[in-house]
């Protein structure tokens, strides 16, 4: 068929003006529509690709190997290509030519990202569940309600009790499978310390006990006893979390609501605890913090959370930490809080000072004396 080309004749403002307003559309709808890449990922994880991928031998997977492995419906086979390629313009896997039976094939690999999603663990544990629960249909029904929850006075705090009718975690206490998968992400997101509790060894060096206040099912906890096997641990959580989880020489599971009161300990530990509560919740928590450590001799909080750092964070640190800043005022009624809006709650909490070790990517670790 022959190929006609229409040549426009703008002149040269019109054109100008043409090209922006193209490019404006092509972001708009990039962006209206960026939630196919979550979704894509989501299939992705709940597929098994990266672990298909991994198992390949250690050589770089063609298009018919992984459709054959992933033992779909025939008529389902050829939209693999589609779902691989927007992956791989994402960056979750990488692609490249190969020849193989005399014909050229489309093989994939991993990427740094999707190594993190392996079952099998590879360095760390994987972050699969993180996705899952993020991507769960109940923490997306929230977001149809941020317009809502903003045009309202007060009848609901959160656009998640918009959504659902009541917080997050007394949605989680109803809810056993949708706990267990928010409890999974969580401790898949733990699993992350590993990599650098060599090098923080330091804060928690000379301690005897410590209280993960909120600790979920107790992962960072394990990686630091594992670490420092004389310390005593205590895990601090709601009931619903905690109900079947055994308790070891090093390692207690203890009930309790940390508004009420947080057991005395050398130091207490809170990771992604603050970031969950308003600034006045989290000057309660951190006076009964300051009321459950020694005054002297060492005692101390270590908060493992965000601080936001426009000015110095690459671009994909920064847009995330923009994320997760909506996420939780989303779901529930905290914020993510810069170096500024930390020392302004430790100051009114009781503390004298802190010092901030940013060595955990999106997080950081702030130890907070008395
Ligand atoms: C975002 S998760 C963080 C879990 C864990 N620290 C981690 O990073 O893996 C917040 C945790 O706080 C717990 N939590 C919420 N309200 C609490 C309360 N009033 N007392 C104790 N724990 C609470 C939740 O059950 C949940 O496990």
């Amino acid at each position: 068929m022959a190929k006609e080309m229409i040549m426009a004749t703008f002149d040269g403002q019109g054109s100008n003006n043409n090209s922006e307003l193209f490019q404006a559309q092509s972001h708009l709808y990039k962006h209206a529509l960026c939630y196919i890449t979550s979704m894509c990922l989501k299939s992705a994880v709940e597929l098994g690709i990266p672990d298909i991928i991994n198992n390949h031998n250690g050589q770089s997977i063609t298009l018919p190997e992984l459709v054959s492995a992933l033992h779909l419906p025939p008529a389902k086979n050829g939209f693999v290509h589609r779902l691989m390629r927007l992956l791989v313009h994402s960056g979750f896997f990488t692609s490249k030519k190969i020849s193989q039976n005399q014909e050229e094939q489309e093989a994939y690999d991993l990427t740094p990202s999707s190594r993190l999603l392996l079952k099998d663990k590879v360095v760390v544990q994987s972050l699969s569940p993180f996705v899952l629960a993020m991507l769960d249909p109940a923490f997306m029904a929230p977001w149809h309600f941020l317009g809502s929850w903003l045009q309202k006075d007060e009848s609901a705090t959160t656009p998640f009790e918009l959504a659902h009718e009541m917080s997050i975690f007394e949605y989680m206490s109803k809810n056993t499978e949708f706990s267990d998968l928010f409890n999974g992400a969580m401790a898949s997101d733990s699993g992350m310390m590993k990599l650098v509790v060599k090098d923080i060894r330091p804060v928690f060096e000379g301690l005897c006990s410590l209280v993960d206040v909120g600790g979920g099912t107790g992962g960072v906890c394990r990686i630091l006893i594992e670490a420092f096997p004389h310390l005593k641990c205590k895990v601090l959580e709601l009931p619903h979390v905690i109900a079947d989880l055994p308790n070891t020489e090093n390692l207690i599971f203890v009930e309790g609501d940390m508004f009420q009161a947080i057991p005395q300990a050398d130091a207490l530990l809170l990771k992604w605890i603050l970031h969950d509560w308003s600034d006045e919740e989290c000057l309660t928590i951190l006076k009964k913090c300051r009321e459950a450590i020694p005054s002297y001799g060492g005692g101390k909080v270590v908060i493992i959370d965000i601080v936001i750092n426009d000015q110095n964070d690459e671009l994909e640190t920064a847009e995330a930490k923009l994320y997760l800043d909506l996420l939780m005022m989303t779901l529930a009624t905290g914020r993510e809080r810069s170096e500024k809006d930390w020392e302004k709650l430790f100051l009114e909490a009781g503390f004298t000072r802190y010092k901030i070790i940013p060595i955990f990517g999106l997080k950081s670790l702030i130890e907070v004396f008395p």
